[in-house]
């Protein structure tokens, strides 16, 4: 899948939030991330019986980027969450993003909600001085 400017990478990530799987919030969320090459990769949250062990939309992109190969080129990040004001992403899932953008030296940009309640951020504004892969070495 293709489509790495802002309105198509939101409609990805609002077309993702269909497979969100999501009985106890009812919640619906999807994540699209867009890589330099033109790849889009979706994810939706995943919740579960023992509420604690649900993932977010963003931490089940990451981990299917990653399973594909993926190592860095992370531009842009979509957030569809079920109305029209943005959802930004919760600690963990900036963490599992800066990961995938540390890996490449990219600083992504995040996209979430519609029309006048559309926000747009650098990922390193919503984790600053972020821990990663460097700090270990
Ligand atoms: N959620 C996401 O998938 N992404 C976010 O950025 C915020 C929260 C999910 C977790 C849970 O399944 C539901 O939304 C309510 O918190």
């Amino acid at each position: 899948m293709t489509g790495t400017g802002r309105d198509p990478l939101l409609a990805a990530a609002r077309k993702a939030a269909e497979h969100a799987y999501a009985p106890y919030s009812r919640f619906a969320v999807g994540a699209a991330l867009a890589f330099e090459d033109g790849a889009v990769v979706t994810g939706a949250n995943a919740e579960n019986a023992s509420y604690g062990l649900s993932l977010c939309a963003e931490a089940v992109a990451v981990a299917k980027a990653m399973n594909e190969g993926r190592r860095g080129g992370l531009m842009a990040v979509a957030i569809a969450g079920p109305g029209e004001e943005p959802v930004m992403p919760c600690g963990r899932c900036r963490q599992m993003l800066s990961e995938m953008a540390q890996l490449g030296g990219s600083d992504p940009l995040v996209w979430s909600g519609s029309g006048q309640a559309g926000a747009e951020q650098r990922l390193s504004a919503l984790l600053p001085l972020a821990f990663g892969p460097d700090s270990l070495r």
